[in-house]
């Protein structure tokens, strides 16, 4: 094992690489009033969320940044914000100060949640980030395992053949240049269209994304790609690559029922 594949050597890598994208990144946009003032639309565009989150416990996972902690707390839920880098956290308390709203903020990574209780959220929602991470089994098993029952699990993740393009052809033409079975992190690549500076990063193939949600006691109640095509970018633009492959897939998952839920088997729900 490589020292950037140790526990804490992705953890701390990918903290810096975080900590310095906290200041001005694409990623660091805080709520704007007019978000906030129709938060769950902001939030979701697909219908996914109840018709009201007030009063729920909702863990914004790997969400740093002032984003979707503040839009929860526009909308009167309880907001836990989880997160690696203490840059990004502290956009979501000055955010929350500024605002009048309470959100506690917790410094940790996605595969260890032990400081946070058993079935203590009624939703988690999780941006793009299980890249971050070498094993999304844990992560899965962690977010069962503080989700009640029925519990809500929105999530966005990088597909794997994303993680697979290596560069591009003088005809601009993308080149599959990891193996789909790879392990480990991934190597330094020339298109860096959807790639964060600096950070380690995994793939993960469909069988972990999808069956791995599945066998960790979810039921997929949706799945959609975010299109990113943009068919007016330059050739060496991100939206350019996106007419090619698609970046991303977004999961709606339920928790099941305790009981209902025996390891691998699953019992048909009524
Ligand atoms: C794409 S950003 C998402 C945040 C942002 N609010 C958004 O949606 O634009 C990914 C986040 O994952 C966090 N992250 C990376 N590795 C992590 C880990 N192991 N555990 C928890 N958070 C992690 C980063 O610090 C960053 O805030």
């Amino acid at each position: 094992m490589s020292t950037d594949d140790s526990r804490s050597g992705y953890r701390r890598q990918n903290q810096t690489a975080w900590n310095r994208l906290s200041d001005g990144s694409q990623f660091a946009k805080t709520a704007s009033d007019e978000e906030c003032r129709d938060p769950l639309n902001a939030l979701d565009g697909r219908g996914w969320l109840p018709p009201t989150v007030a009063g729920m416990n909702v863990l914004c996972l790997a969400s740093g940044g002032g984003w979707q902690s503040i839009l929860y707390a526009a909308a009167g839920a309880r907001v836990t914000v989880l997160d690696l880098s203490p840059g990004m956290l502290e956009l979501d308390r000055r955010e929350a100060d500024r605002r009048g709203y309470s959100v506690t903020t917790v410094e940790g990574s996605m595969d260890d949640l032990s400081m946070l209780h058993d079935e203590s959220f009624d939703i988690v929602h999780q941006p793009v980030s299980t890249c971050y991470v070498p094993s999304i089994v844990k992560v899965y098993q962690e977010i069962a395992r503080v989700l009640r029952d029925g519990g809500l699990y929105i999530s966005q993740h990088k597909q794997p053949t994303c993680a697979q393009i290596t560069q591009r052809t003088e005809r601009n033409q993308f080149i599959v240049g990891i193996e789909y079975f790879h392990e480990g992190p991934l190597p330094k690549v020339e298109d860096t269209s959807y790639r964060e500076a600096g950070a380690i990063e995994y793939l993960h193939r469909w069988d972990e994304l999808v069956g791995g949600l599945c066998r960790a006691g979810f039921v997929l109640e949706d799945l959609r790609e975010p299109r990113r095509a943009d068919y007016k970018a330059p050739v060496d633009h991100f939206g350019y690559r996106g007419r090619f492959i698609p970046p991303y897939v977004r999961l709606k998952a339920r928790r099941l029922p305790r009981q209902q839920s025996t390891g691998s088997t699953r019992l048909w729900l009524p």
